[in-house]
């Protein structure tokens, strides 16, 4: 396992552009599958769950190449139906290759998906809607067989939305024989990006960001291009490492749409911010007050993908930050790394109370998942002393280049061998 240094200390100031979506590309690249023909993605991530997905890709028969931060993803030739088992493991996003390789072969074999421990993450809803669709589901042993003799039109309703649930659903639907509504669907952005992506392809769908999406089933696709929209939780990350070092960052090409309720929470602790064509300009000189109460929500809620950087900065601020997640049920480890920091957290079940201001001082600590792991970046810039951060793997499955990022914008970030 690796680890990087991270200077504290410091005040972030300059411009940084914004990365693709990393939770956009993943569900993308395993939509390039339904069409026997090509795929040009542009302003790809260069992270280590877009090379996990390529790698998938790849063993089911795609020939793929990059070209900077275009993916170009030939799928004329399908010629397996096994994910190989070991990398569907490696992260969430594999369980997508289920609703697109049943719409292209009408049969996959792949193991559970991994992804950040953050709670239980079963996929009932995926495999419940696949049921519902036809689709026959055997076990063996930790290997999923799905198989089906086309896929039926259905209106599904899910028990409650889930990004990924939706996502598979509507990669399914594409091919499906009749018409596929889905109800009680997820909002978030990401969805609508999928959906963009494969209607420029030639698929049939409506109602994207509402909870009732309708997918026209039977469409022909064609050779597409399109390009990956900026990564909202990236940015987000950004802008927090901006508030917590009260410096003044701006965000080149952020998702303006995608981004209101960090907006809210930024200005309530005092953040200034405006927009400059597509660049988000945030001033955090005056950032001190607490954020008050804070509650994670599906989509256009406050994003849970945001509220460990968030808890992050809540110890810098004056006063007391009660914080709910209400979507995954461990989603606090990072608490337990930033009071070896010294602050002043508190949780019990799904709320956590941060007090402050704490100085934070830097120590050695740990990264167990993706956002928690660069809460603790983000923790770093503001503590006292250097904050070593083992295991920064998990930061890079998401972010193509923070340390460099952070290091351009004036912060002191070091990449340390593994072996070192
Ligand atoms: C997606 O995960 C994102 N990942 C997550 O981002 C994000 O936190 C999450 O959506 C919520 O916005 C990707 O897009 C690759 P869900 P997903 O299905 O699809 C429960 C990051 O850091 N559930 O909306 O797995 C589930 O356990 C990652 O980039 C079931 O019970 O999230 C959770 O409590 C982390 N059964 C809730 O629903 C199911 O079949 C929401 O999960 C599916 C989900």
């Amino acid at each position: 396992m690796g680890k990087i240094l991270v200077g504290g200390d410091v005040c972030l100031k300059g411009e940084i552009p914004v990365q693709g979506s990393k939770n956009a590309a993943l569900p993308i690249m395993a939509g390039a599958v339904l069409h026997k023909g090509c795929t040009v993605l542009h302003n790809c991530p260069r992270i280590s769950d877009v090379y996990n997905m390529e790698k998938m890709l790849i063993n089911l028969g795609a020939k793929i190449h990059w070209e900077g931060h275009t993916l170009i993803i030939d799928c004329s030739r399908i010629c397996e139906i096994a994910v190989e088992e070991g990398l569907s493991g490696r992260m969430r996003s594999s369980v997508m290759l289920m609703g697109s390789m049943l719409g292209r072969c009408g049969r996959v074999q792949i193991g559970y998906p991994g992804g950040c421990v953050i709670g239980k993450r079963p996929i009932d809803y995926h495999l419940d809607l696949f049921a519902d669709m036809g689709v026959n589901i055997d076990r063996e042993g930790q290997q999923l067989i799905l198989s089906c003799n086309g896929l039926r039109g259905v209106c599904h309703r899910f028990p409650r939305p889930s990004v990924g649930a939706t996502e598979n659903g509507i990669l399914a639907a594409v091919h499906a024989e009749e018409p596929v509504v889905l109800e009680n669907c997820a909002r978030e952005p990401e969805i609508g990006y999928l959906c963009a992506f494969l209607r420029c392809m030639g698929a049939d769908i409506d109602g994207d960001g509402t909870d009732r999406i309708c997918i026209g089933g039977g469409s022909r696709l064609h050779d597409g291009e399109y390009t990956i929209p900026a990564d909202r939780i990236a940015a987000g990350t950004l802008l927090l490492s901006g508030a917590i070092t009260r410096g003044q960052v701006n965000l080149a090409g952020a998702p303006r749409r995608d981004m209101d309720e960090l907006l809210k929470v930024y200005e309530k602790m005092g953040g200034q911010f405006s927009w400059n064509g597509g660049t988000l300009l945030t001033d955090s000189r005056h950032v001190k007050k607490s954020v008050g109460r804070i509650v994670t929500d599906v989509y256009p809620g406050f994003p849970t993908d945001l509220q460990s950087p968030l808890m992050a900065v809540c110890c810098t601020l004056e006063g007391e930050s009660r914080i709910r997640e209400t979507i995954f049920e461990d989603r606090f480890r990072a608490a337990g790394q930033l009071a070896r920091m010294g602050a002043r957290i508190v949780t019990a079940g799904d709320e956590a109370l941060v007090k402050g201001p704490v100085r934070l001082t830097g120590r050695t600590v740990r990264a167990q998942d993706l956002r928690g792991g660069a809460a603790l970046v983000v923790a770093g810039l503001a503590a006292r002393g250097q904050t070593v951060v083992e295991c920064q793997e998990y930061i890079e499955r998401g972010y193509e280049s923070f340390y460099e990022e952070i290091n351009l914008l004036g912060g002191r970030i070091v990449k340390m061998d593994s072996e070192a």
